[in-house]
Formats: C-alpha cells, sequence, structure tokens
C-alpha cells in the first residue's frame, strides 16, 4: 500500500480518488483535517476497505511511527500543507509548523523506518515531496518558463516554506540516501478546491451574486492545470522517476487573471444563464508582494517520463464549473464557518474602482 498525507485537501483528495478508481492498491491517508482538509471529498469512499483514514499531524512523531509500522508503506506521497498565499501572509506561523517542521518530522520519521527495512524493500521504496512553482519566484513578461534548474527564490511566506521543505527533501536525498522526488507544479484548478483559491471563489461569489474580486489591475499571470493532470502527473513520477531527481508540472495554460475570470462569466453564462456575471467584477487592493507571473517548462517530465497534460484550460475549466453547479451541497458545506470569518479577515474594503 501507499501512504499520502494531506489526502483531505484539495489535490490530496483528488489523487486518492484517482488512484482507487486506477487500482485496487490500499491507500492510508494521514491528514490532521484543518480548515482546508474535508472528508466530505472522499464521501464516496465511505465503507471501501481500500481507503484507510488516520486523523493526525505529519509532525506528530509517535503517530507518523505507529502509522509506518502498522501498514508499512512502499511509497509515501506528501501533499500535507498550508497552501494559501493570502493567509501566509495574515498569519505565517502554522505555515512554518506544517510546511517547514513538519516535513522536516515526517522525513526524519521516514528515514527512520525506511532504514530499517531490507535491501529489496529500500530499493523499491519512493517518498514523493508536492511542491510548487512559487518557489522559484516572480517572472517578467519576457523571461523563460522556470525550469528545475531555475534558482529558488521564494517571495511569501507560503513560497518560503516550501522552499525550506523543498531544501530538506534534497538534503535527505544527499546526506541519508533516501529516495525523495519532488515536484513542483502550477496553479491547480478542479472539483473540491476549497474557495478561498481565485477559480472555486469566483465561481462561489458569481453564483451568490456577489463581488468577484480581482485583486490589482488583474494583469498577474498564472500557469494554470487541471488537478486530474497533476494526480497523474504524480502518478508517473512515483513509478517511473528517478530518485533524486525533481520534475517540474504545469499546463502550459498561462493566462492572466482578470482574462480567467470573464472566461468563468462567459461558461457560467452559458451552462446558468440568467445573470450579467461579467458586470460583478470587482478590482480590489492588490496582495501584498504579488508575484507578477509564474509560467512553468514541463519540458523534463514530458521527456523522460512521457507525461503531458490531458486538458486544455477551457476544457478543463468547462469541466470544473460544471462539478461546482452540480455539488451545491458541497459548496454550501464549506462556505459556512470558518470560511466567512476568512473572508471577512482577508476583504475589508471591498472595490478600488
Ligand atoms: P489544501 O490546503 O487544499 O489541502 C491541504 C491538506 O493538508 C488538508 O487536507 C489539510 O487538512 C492537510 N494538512 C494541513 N496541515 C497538516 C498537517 N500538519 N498534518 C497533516 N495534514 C495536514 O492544499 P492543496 O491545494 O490540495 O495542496 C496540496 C499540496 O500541493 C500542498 O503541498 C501544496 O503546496 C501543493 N501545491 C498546490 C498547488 C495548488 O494550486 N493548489 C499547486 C502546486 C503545489
Ligand atoms: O503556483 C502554485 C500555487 O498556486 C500553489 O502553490 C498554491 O498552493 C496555490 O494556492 C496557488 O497560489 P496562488 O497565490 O497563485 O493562487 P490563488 O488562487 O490564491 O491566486 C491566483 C491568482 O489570483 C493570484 O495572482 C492572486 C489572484 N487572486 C486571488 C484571489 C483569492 C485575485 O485576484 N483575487 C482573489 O480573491
Amino acid at each position: 500500500m501507499i501512504l499520502v498525507t494531506g489526502g483531505a485537501g484539495f489535490i490530496g483528495a483528488n489523487f486518492v480518488l484517482d488512484w482507487l478508481g486506477e487500482s485496487d492498491e490500499p491507500i492510508v491517508n494521514l491528514d490532521k483535517l484543518t480548515y482546508a482538509g474535508n472528508l466530505a471529498n472522499l464521501g464516496q469512499l465511505k465503507g471501501d476497505a481500500r481507503h484507510i483514514f488516520v486523523h493526525g499531524d505529519i509532525g506528530d512523531r509517535a503517530l507518523v511511527e505507529k502509522a509506518l509500522a502498522t501498514h508499512r508503506p512502499r511509497a509515501i506521497v506528501n501533499f500535507a500543507a498550508e497552501s494559501h498565499v493570502d493567509r501566509s501572509i495574515h498569519g505565517p506561523a502554522p505555515f512554518i509548523e506544517t510546511n517547514v517542521v513538519g516535513t522536516f518530522s515526517l522525513l526524519e520519521q521516514t528515514r527512520s523506518f525506511y532504514t530499517a527495512l531490507a535491501p529489496s524493500e529500500q530499493a523499491s521504496f519512493r517518498f514523493v515531496h508536492v511542491s510548487t512553482d512559487e518557489v522559484y519566484g516572480s517572472l517578467g513578461p519576457d523571461d523563460r518558463p522556470f525550469s528545475e534548474a531555475t534558482a529558488y527564490a521564494p517571495n511569501s511566506p507560503y513560497a518560503a516554506s516550501k522552499a525550506a521543505a523543498d531544501h530538506l527533501a534534497r538534503a535527505y536525498v544527499h546526506t541519508y540516501g533516501l529516495p525523495v522526488l519532488t515536484t513542483n507544479c502550477s496553479n491547480n484548478y478542479g472539483p473540491r478546491q476549497f474557495p478561498e483559491k481565485l477559480i472555486p471563489l469566483m465561481i462561489h461569489n458569481a453564483l451568490a451574486g456577489k463581488a468577484l474580486p480581482v485583486y490589482g489591475d488583474g494583469s498577474n499571470v498564472r500557469d494554470w492545470l487541471y488537478v486530474g493532470d497533476h494526480c497523474a502527473a504524480i502518478r508517473t513520477v512515483l513509478e517511473r522517476g528517478r530518485p533524486g531527481e525533481t520534475y517540474n508540472i504545469g499546463g502550459k495554460a498561462e493566462r492572466t487573471n482578470v482574462d480567467v475570470v470573464r472566461t468563468l462569466c462567459r461558461i457560467l453564462t452559458e451552462l446558468k444563464p440568467g445573470r450579467d456575471y461579467a458586470s460583478q467584477i470587482t478590482f480590489v487592493r492588490d496582495r501584498p508582494g504579488h508575484d507578477r507571473r509564474y509560467a512553468i517548462d514541463a519540458g523534463k517530465i514530458t521527456r523522460e517520463l512521457a507525461w503531458k497534460p490531458r486538458e486544455s484550460f477551457e476544457s478543463g475549466l468547462a469541466r470544473t464549473v460544471r462539478w461546482y453547479l452540480e455539488n451545491t451541497t458541497w459548496l454550501a458545506g464549506v462556505t459556512s464557518g470558518d470560511y466567512l470569518k476568512w473572508t471577512e479577515l482577508n476583504y475589508p474594503v471591498e472595490a478600488t474602482s
């Protein structure tokens, strides 16, 4: 079996569902269930013996030690993290705690487990550390996309905490020979994403008749990838990647934020007419230190491991909007409670124009 951490969050849950859709290999899912972790994401696995949920923190040494000793996974995929840039600006402490100290602790427990394995088990053991393109910093309009050789230059507390974790992962390869593979992926979107991130927030607000808050002038660029394509890339890296290597993953779909929001409005108009969604677009004050542009060169994973995205941005976005329209109960469930308090903190003044 394999062990994933953070498998109740957005990408982790999609990974667990896709995994069990494709194979019968059981999956142990260790998740702390922070505000971003939601077992409703995995509701369809109720009663499925192939999914074993362990409630806990990657930083809890005793719990991780016990989970490894009990389940003896052949691989670990580490998704667990605090993942929202704006939250890291308002309060960086949990980002350092989970992304840096938690990852360190998980690597330590994994090292101890790995060291005690038989040589044949060691040869096939893998630890995939899931990271982000934000570790590379920000690009100018004419800069080449980030490659695996791009120097790290993280700009937000979130990006810095992920960069620190990546450095620890690298050190565990070089110092201890732990077979870690690191993936650095661009912006994901798709079903089950918590509506604090751009695309689900805009879908939620558009349907609720609320403002669509675009930061600054809306011309910041992100490189979008459908979550199912990211999950397929991680499975590919797990099965065929070379230990010690890093792989950039991206959708070759650079869009400005305002373009993304306008495209969403067009899709919503088609699928749920009756409202002038685009008139809800509102430009609000910018994110402090807002990275201008991200773009990924995914040439290495395509050349070496034969992975490439299946969804275009337009097909993936239409699929995503349809999912949110069909899952209004899910959306209502996650938009109560903590999420509402977050909205008041992050968007105190709605419009700048
Ligand atoms: P998410 O915030 O939706 O989910 C994170 C999950 O981790 C939640 O289920 C949460 O409960 C769990 N978690 C948090 N702290 C934990 C801890 N200490 N111990 C155990 N579980 C804990 O995040 P996501 O968007 O699904 O991102 C998953 C991973 O992918 C993260 O490492 C993130 O940095 C990386 N990533 C995300 C994107 C993206 O666009 N969302 C892109 C590239 C990389
Ligand atoms: O690049 C990969 C990263 O993508 C991941 O590592 C992060 O976990 C993930 O959250 C994401 O980070 P971003 O900061 O790029 O994503 P977010 O959805 O928060 O914002 C996308 C862009 O949209 C960004 O330029 C900020 C802008 N934005 C965001 C929100 C929430 C707005 O204009 N308005 C908003 O309300």
